[in-house]
């Protein structure tokens, strides 16, 4: 272990080249934790790192495909030997691969209830005919992907008597007013899966000062959310790490948005 290092909280972020995550590690980062920037393309997820490195920050890349089975492992035996601690795990990577996801403008629209329910979002298959390949793809990142990342680092948190999961997640997940209509049934589906695995983590946590939340962190102009979206990644990553760093006794196994719990 380095000795520079040792003393700082070490935080991982998953997906952590662009987007939402780019951001959420420039700001764990900021913040004076030693961040573990992650993703699948190696030469893209150096080259962000770097960016954050020649700012000032501390960051560190290792690759990580949630496709791969065997990459959550060998992301804890780095960590473990360069850092030796794992206190923040941001289950940040996804996809979103429903033809239906290109009509997000007016989806979104009236999730939030700002303008009139419109007839111009949500072609695409919905869920009797929805691709069961899309199917698979979507909760094999979106939600075993986290899930795996729970199963690989939530033990060493047990053990050390802290830790906080964040999981990115989506009010398209609600249960509370599911519908057919958004026409994004696997995505849909892999977040309210995905909320699932927050609920029982937190439980399996319960009492060892692990905080395991799912948060939506609203609209934002990335390559998922579209260039149309009214927030900016930076602004997104604000909430996800207030969550990310809330004191012991702080929610566990709760819904958020804007800093607000919301239902599932
Ligand atoms: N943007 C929004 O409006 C919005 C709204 C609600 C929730 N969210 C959620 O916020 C999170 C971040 O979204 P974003 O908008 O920042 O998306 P994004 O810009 O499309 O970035 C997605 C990230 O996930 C990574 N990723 C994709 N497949 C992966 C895999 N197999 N293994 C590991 N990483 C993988 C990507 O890596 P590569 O660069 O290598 O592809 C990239 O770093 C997602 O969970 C999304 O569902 C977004």
């Amino acid at each position: 272990m380095n000795n520079d290092t040792e003393h700082k909280k070490v935080a991982i972020v998953t997906g952590g080249d662009r987007g939402i995550g780019f951001q959420v590690c420039r700001r764990l980062g900021e913040l004076g934790f030693q961040v573990v920037l992650t993703s699948p393309d190696p030469a893209r997820g150096q080259a962000a790192a770097e960016k954050l490195k020649n700012a000032g920050l501390a960051v560190a890349y290792h690759v990580l495909d949630l496709l791969n089975d065997r990459h959550p492992a060998a992301l804890r035996s780095f960590v473990m030997k360069k850092f030796g601690r794992v206190d923040v795990l941001v289950n940040n990577a996804g996809i979103s691969l429903d033809a239906g996801m290109s009509k997000m403008e007016g989806l979104v629209r009236r999730k939030l209830k700002k303008t009139p329910r419109k007839m111009d979002y949500g072609e695409g298959p919905g869920i009797l005919e929805t691709d069961m390949g899309v199917m698979r793809a979507t909760l094999e990142v979106n939600t075993l992907g986290a899930l795996k990342m729970c199963q690989t680092f939530v033990p060493l948190m047990i053990k050390a008597r802290y830790g906080r999961v964040v999981n990115i997640s989506s009010t398209l997940g609600q249960l509370k007013d599911m519908t057919d209509e958004e026409k994004v049934p696997a995505y849909q589906l892999s977040k309210t899966a995905l909320n699932a695995v927050t609920k029982m983590t937190a439980d399996a946590c319960r009492g060892k000062n692990v905080a395991v939340n799912s948060i939506c962190p609203g609209w934002t102009r990335t390559d998922l959310g579209g260039p149309q979206a009214p927030q900016s990644p930076e602004e997104a990553s604000k909430d996800i790490v207030w969550l990310a760093t809330q004191p012991d006794n702080g929610p566990t196994g709760q819904f958020f948005q804007h800093r607000r719990r919301i239902p599932w």
